[in-house]
């Protein structure tokens, strides 16, 4: 089976095909980032412009590239949701025009969904059953994956998602959106033992996570140590995303291997743009060989949003004879328990 996925829920216009028997074939991706950087965050009206300017010509790339006719596809799959309303439908009426016109199913993907599957891209994939850290910027979520659909919410985010206080304590650190990766990049030069912040909800049971005082942590530290522009040496600004990368890192990593005891499974995935942070990836590694269990997490480019997750979700999808119908239908808000479980 091979299917079109395409990916407009924020600020990427991201398109792949997947085909189940060969794998991936090809994707390509046009970031945002340039467009929204002097708004210092996306600006939903702007990026649902933009993908109705980038999604077609993308579309036609990567059939070109990967010599695909459109009677060579099997479906169409299109993010439907969570996200930006505006930029969802884009990329859900032209998937689902495409695929009337070219007389194949489509298929509405969830976002997250897509995320969590996409370590199965990689050559040495995870199995079922699994935990899986959500990290992305507007959500951060451990879920007990059972199969395909199966899932449980084991604990959440109960205010500001982890990429987000990655995002805003970036932004007091004046560094450009996405902040993020600026914040991690700043990291590395910084000391992570001369502030030491707050590891928040990590001394009491349960699995929810809250950064958002974290956030108030950050902003007051900069205060205090504030020159006369506002900000601090630029030692200090290092030391600071230091010590904030390394409570979120420190704070993820406490809750995963209390998912994964309470779980009794052995398999950790990580997914999602914080997935890509590399001092979480090496502290979940170094923490999880402790409890005998491993971690898998997608190659760096498909941790932040990306069509060949999509594509690869769809496909799944399609092959538990799901597919939408014609109405076209985006959902910004959709807990992802509320999708069908797939027989297995
Ligand atoms: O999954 P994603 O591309 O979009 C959403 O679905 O939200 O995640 C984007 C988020 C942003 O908040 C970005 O700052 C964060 O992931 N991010 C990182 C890193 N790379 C991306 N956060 C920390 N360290 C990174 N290396
Ligand atoms: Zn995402």
């Amino acid at each position: 089976m091979r299917v079109l996925g395409i990916e407009t829920s924020c600020d990427e216009t991201g398109v792949a095909i997947y085909d189940s028997e060969s794998g991936l074939l090809g994707h390509a991706l046009f970031s945002q980032v340039d467009l929204h950087a002097d708004y210092g965050g996306v600006v939903p009206e702007l990026a649902s412009r933009d993908h109705v300017r980038k999604l077609l010509p993308l579309v036609r790339q990567v059939m070109a590239k990967t010599h695909t006719r459109p009677s060579d596809l099997d479906g169409v799959a299109y993010t439907a949701g969570p996200g930006l309303v505006g930029a969802l439908m884009v990329g859900a009426c032209a998937g689902r025009a495409l695929a009337y016109g070219w007389g194949i199913p489509a298929v509405a993907v969830h976002h997250m969904e897509g995320h969590l599957l996409a370590p199965m891209l990689e050559e040495n994939p995870p199995a079922f059953p699994f935990v899986a850290l959500l990290v992305s910027g507007g959500h951060t979520q451990l879920v007990e994956v059972r199969g395909l659909g199966d899932y449980e919410l084991m604990g959440e985010s109960l205010d500001d998602a982890a990429g987000e206080a990655f995002d805003k304590a970036a932004k007091m650190l004046d560094l450009d959106y996405p902040g993020g990766p600026r914040l991690a990049a700043l990291a590395e030069k910084g000391d992570p033992k001369r502030f030491t912040f707050p590891r928040p909800m990590t001394d009491r049971p349960g699995l929810d996570f809250s950064f958002s005082g974290l956030k108030t942590y950050t902003l007051t530290t900069v205060r205090k140590h504030a020159l006369e522009d506002g900000l601090p040496d630029e030692q200090s600004c290092a030391d600071i995303a230091a010590a904030f990368q390394e409570a979120v890192v420190d704070t993820l990593v406490i809750k995963c291997r209390r998912a994964i005891e309470t779980s009794g499974y052995k398999t950790l995935v990580i997914a999602g743009g914080v997935s890509a942070n590399k001092r979480l990836r090496e502290r979940l590694e170094t923490g999880l060989s402790k409890d005998g269990a491993s971690v898998y997490y997608p190659r760096h480019e498909f941790c932040t949003d990306n069509g060949a997750m999509i594509a690869y979700a769809g496909s799944l999808r399609l092959k538990a004879g799901e597919q939408s119908d014609l109405a076209v239908d985006v959902r910004p808000r959709w807990p992802m328990t509320e999708l069908p479980k797939t027989e297995r």
